[in-house]
């Protein structure tokens, strides 16, 4: 008999699959949150993290220390760029964590044209 061995391989191959997509769903649910207040950041930075404008720096990757402390100076005016101080306002501690979360977890992607 052929049949039942086949049928094992084939649950075997099912098992497989399913092990595969709950890996996917757990790294997606892994991944950070989407910041309530990333809409305005997003039209500089864009979405993901890669920069939308002239003169705006792509965040996507960048270290999640190097991000929250960035923010932290514009906030409190160590780094006195008008443009990013107005941008990121009085903003809390955790408000500001999760936008740096969020650039950090991004996958830099190939610049669009006109690299902005
Ligand atoms: C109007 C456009 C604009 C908006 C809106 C904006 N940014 Fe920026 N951002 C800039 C520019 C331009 C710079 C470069 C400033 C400088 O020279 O320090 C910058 C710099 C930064 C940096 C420092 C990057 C580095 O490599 O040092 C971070 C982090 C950042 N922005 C995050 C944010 C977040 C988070 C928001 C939303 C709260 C935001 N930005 C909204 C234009 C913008």
């Amino acid at each position: 008999m052929v049949q039942p061995p086949r049928r094992i391989a084939s649950l075997f191959r099912c098992l497989a699959v399913a092990v595969l997509a709950c890996g996917a769903v757990a790294s997606v649910q892994a991944a950070p949150a989407k910041p309530a207040r990333l809409g305005l950041c997003a039209a500089c930075h864009g979405e993901t993290g890669m920069a939308q404008i002239p003169g705006a720096p792509h965040l996507a990757g960048q270290k999640l220390d190097y991000l929250r402390e960035a923010l932290k100076q514009y906030r409190d005016g160590r780094r006195n760029v008008p443009l990013m101080r107005a941008a990121i306002g009085p903003i809390s501690d955790a408000d500001l964590d999760e936008l740096a979360r969020w650039y950090s977890a991004q996958t830099p992607s190939a610049p669009t044209q006109g690299n902005p």
